[in-house]
């Protein structure tokens, strides 16, 4: 596993043309699966969890190229349905390939995905929604077995509005018969990448990023071209290094939409924020503001894939920030480890109260998470000194080049085995 080495004191300055998004791509990867054809995808990231959900790809029979930048998908034949164990308990995110292979095969052989550092992560709405769409569903000593011979659309209330299981619900109905409707469905702006890529498949899909999504199932789909929507979790990572070193940073090929509430914190605390449509600029003195209560909750809500980055910056700020994590039971292993830096925090069941302390300090540092390592970074490039952060095989599952896009806009970091 590699490491991180950031000496902090940096500004960040300069302008960053934003990755293809992770949490658009792996289900539009899926996605893939379902029109026995080609998808030629542009401005896919170069990650390591796009490169795990390559291999499963290529494990069930699909080919799979990089022809430059864009990646080439023929799933013209698949020739398994069952998804090798050993990916999907290294890539949790893969339980979404479920939903295209049963989909596409009217059978699929998963193993139940493992939990991860951040929460036990069941998939008990997932499974009860397929099995209201007359397919079976066994477990066999860990593994699901799901089969049918014909899915039947249904009227689907999501106890919650799980993300995975909206997706999974959408990828098993575009091609099964009659139609299903999806109430209390999840509204993240990667569930509406994924209606507008499975239409220009040639589905119907309709409603994404409100409460209902509609399925009419199809019997036929199409070939491909695609552009994969800007991460705006990067850009939002990007945004919160830039408040706490101080700087000026431009952010190309963003959709500013997708980042309002982050933006609303940032400003908040402090940060001078203008955008327009497919571009941002924040600048920031450093000296931030504490929020009194930030609550992770689904779009569009405070992202909980931020919760970690901008506790970082409230480690800093004038005066205490509480933040509510409501999303996952366990996303605070970053808080131990910012408390080596000198941050003041208090863990309280899903609570972390952060009393902001003029000055961290370098230390030796452990990534937990994906989010959360990314987290320790941005407090590196404020601390005093150095801080090494370990374990940054997490890091690069869902950021391109972290190390170099923060060295071209000014940071000390360096990456080494
Ligand atoms: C997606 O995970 C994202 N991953 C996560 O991003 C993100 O944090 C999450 O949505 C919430 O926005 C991808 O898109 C690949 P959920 P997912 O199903 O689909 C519970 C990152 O850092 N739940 O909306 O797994 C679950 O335990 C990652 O990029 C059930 O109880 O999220 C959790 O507490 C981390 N039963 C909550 O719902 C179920 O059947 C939200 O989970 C499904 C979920």
């Amino acid at each position: 596993m590699g490491n991180y080495s950031v000496v902090g004191g940096n500004r960040l300055e300069g302008d960053l043309t934003v990755q293809g998004s992770k949490n658009a791509v792996l289900p539009i990867l899926a996605a893939t699966i379902l029109n026995k054809g080609k998808s030629y995808l542009h401005n896919c990231p170069k990650i390591l969890d796009v490169c795990n959900m390559i291999n499963i790809l290529k494990a069930i029979g699909c080919s799979v190229i990089w022809e430059d930048d864009v990646l080439i998908i023929d799933s013209s034949i698949i020739t398994t349905d069952k998804i090798p164990e050993n990916y999907v308990q290294t890539m949790r995110s893969s339980i979404i390939v479920l939903g295209s292979v049963l989909g596409r095969l009217k059978s699929v052989m998963i193993s139940f995905p493992g939990g991860c550092s951040i929460g036990v992560r069941p998939i008990d709405l997932h499974i009860k929604a397929l099995k209201q769409m007359n397919i079976n569903i066994y477990d066999t000593s860990g593994f699901l077995k799901c089969t049918t011979n014909e899915i039947k659309g249904s009227t689907i209330h999501l106890d919650y509005p799980s993300v995975g299981a909206t997706e999974n619900i959408m990828l098993v109905a575009v091609l099964s018969s009659g139609t299903t409707k999806i109430y209390n469905a999840a509204k993240e702006p990667e569930i509406m990448e994924l209606e507008i890529f499975l239409n220009t498949m040639g589905a119907k899909v309709s409603g994404a990023g409100t409460d209902c999504i509609i399925i009419e199932g199809v019997s036929k789909l199409k070939d491909v071209v695609y552009t994969v929507m800007p991460d705006r979790i990067v850009a939002g990572t990007f945004l919160a290094a830039t408040a706490i070193t101080g700087g000026e940073l431009l952010l190309k090929n963003v959709h500013a939409n997708h980042l309002e509430a982050i933006c609303s914190k940032l400003e908040e605390m402090g940060c001078f924020i203008k955008s327009n449509d497919n571009s941002l600029f924040i600048r920031s003195d450093g000296d931030l503001n504490a929020i009194n209560l930030i609550r992770t909750s689904p779009h569009p809500g405070f992202p909980t894939d931020m919760q970690a980055q901008i506790m970082a910056c409230l480690s800093i700020a004038k005066g205490t920030s509480i933040i509510s994590e409501t999303i996952f039971e366990s996303r605070f292993k970053h808080v131990p480890e910012l408390s080596k830096m000198g941050a003041d925090i208090i863990i309280e069941g899903r609570l972390a109260i952060i009393k902001g302390v003029d000055k961290l300090h370098g230390s030796e540092v452990f990534a937990e998470d994906l989010r959360g390592g990314a987290a320790l970074i941005i407090a590196g490039l404020a601390a005093e000194g150095k801080t090494v952060v370990h374990n940054s095989n997490h890091i690069i599952r869902g950021y391109e080049d972290f190390d170099d896009k923060l060295k071209q806009l000014g940071a000390n970091i360096n990456y080494f085995d």
